[in-house]
């Protein structure tokens, strides 16, 4: 069922109203100032709108992992400051949204003004989606108002609990472009529909292998994941980085695939992880004892690049190789430069969010995919096929 959106609401409906606006500000903050603002640009739009409507935006969102109660280290203070750079306006910052007093900023805000609540998982009933806690939220916004699609996932009092307190709840911007973009990938693929999946585990991607199997028409696999399924080839793989318990899970789906999975016909290979470490590149079963796979190699590389170039549709999740230690950052990059040379030719080209998004951000590509999740964990689940706690708390989309 689809969901109720904020671009569905009438704008005379937001003039005046403090809209409670779960975002997910999980960025990335060194020294006190944050690093990588790409999900502050995603949720942009969503307030810029809001404000434009004459709204009071209280937003709320967790940061990190803090465990037992406030850490100055997990602050979003740092956040506050940098949206304010971006908005050109001030934000307020609430330290605690159960201090007494918090209710009365959110409603002494400036028609268009904004605040932004500290760390949501400051509260440990924000993980246990305390109703308790959900209530104290519900006491600051009149709408509800769920941009985080990354956070969707999580069934927490502010991603879920709050949306059944507050009338009306509905995605915003981002959260509805995620579940169009990722939503159609999936139901309405134009063909050939490929999904390229790497990372380190297999074990993390089983139910993404199994879910999409059926959708796709080829399945394209790298990263040190590949070196499970050479295990289960009969391959050596010296001392790559291999999951024994799935090796036979691993040659069991090759079987049922109907040859849809394609593996790489080679690899990078060295002797440690290191940037300066000698490498060689060696067809797959070719790897020595005492070598490890850190990449696919050149040809890999290349004939996964002629997949994609023949794809229609093309999904991204996990890069080939552990790109952050270059020159084991070539395969990923390829498959980067080969999806933004598909969108060109009008493929419709998902990027799954996390590493990869992050591969494309530094291939320089990010902005010529058709869509780049905002979502690590997320867009799995979503892409599994799992239902998102967050997206369906909101309010269903009404008839005409
Ligand atoms: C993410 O970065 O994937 C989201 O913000 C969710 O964070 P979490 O995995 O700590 O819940």
């Amino acid at each position: 069922m689809p969901k109720r959106t904020l671009a569905s609401l009438e704008g005379a409906r937001l003039d005046g109203q403090r809209a409670l606006t779960r975002v997910d500000f999980n960025v990335p903050i060194k020294d006190g100032r944050v690093t990588d603002s790409t999900r502050i640009h995603a949720a942009l739009p969503t307030i810029r709108y809001l404000r434009e409507k004459g709204a009071r935006v209280i937003l709320c969102s967790h940061l990190g992992r803090p465990k037992g109660g406030p850490d100055p280290r997990f602050s979003l203070q740092p956040v506050a400051h940098a949206l304010e750079i971006e908005l050109g306006a001030p934000v307020v910052f609430i330290p605690d949204p159960a201090a007494p007093g918090a209710v009365t900023i959110t409603k002494r805000l400036p028609r268009g003004g904004v605040a932004l609540l500290e760390n949501s998982r400051f509260h440990p009933g924000e993980e246990a989606n305390d109703p308790a806690l959900a209530r104290i939220y519900a006491g600051l916004g009149d709408l509800y108002v769920n941009d985080a699609f990354g956070s969707a996932h999580r069934a927490h009092a502010t991603t879920e609990g709050v949306a059944h307190l507050i009338k009306p709840a509905v995605s915003g911007f981002l959260m509805e472009r995620e579940l169009k973009y990722l939503g159609e990938a999936l139901s309405a693929p134009a063909r050939p529909f490929v999904a390229i999946l790497g990372g380190a585990k297999i074990s993390g991607k089983i139910d993404l292998i199994e879910a999409l199997l059926p959708k796709v028409d080829t399945i394209v696999i790298g990263g040190a994941m590949a070196c499970t399924f050479f295990k289960a080839m009969g391959l050596e793989t010296g001392t790559s980085l291999v999951e024994p318990d799935r090796v036979d899970m691993a040659r069991a789906l090759l079987q049922r695939s109907g040859g849809k999975i394609i593996l790489p016909g080679g690899a990078v290979i060295a002797q440690e992880l290191s940037g300066s470490a000698p490498t060689r590149s060696v067809a797959r079963d070719a790897i020595p004892a005492g070598w490890a796979v850190y990449d696919i190699d050149e040809p890999s590389g290349e004939a996964f690049a002629a997949i994609v170039s023949g794809a229609r549709t093309a999904i991204w999740n996990g890069p080939m190789g552990v790109f952050e230690t270059p020159p084991f950052d070539r395969g990923t990059r390829r498959v980067a430069m080969a999806m933004a040379a598909a969108a060109k030719a009008g493929a419709v080209t998902v990027v799954g969010g996390g590493d990869s998004a992050a591969a494309v951000a530094e291939a320089g590509v990010a902005d010529q995919m058709t869509h780049v999740s905002t979502g690590g964990g997320a867009s799995l689940e979503f892409l599994e096929g799992k239902p998102l706690p967050g997206v369906l708390a909101l309010d269903d989309m009404q008839g005409p």
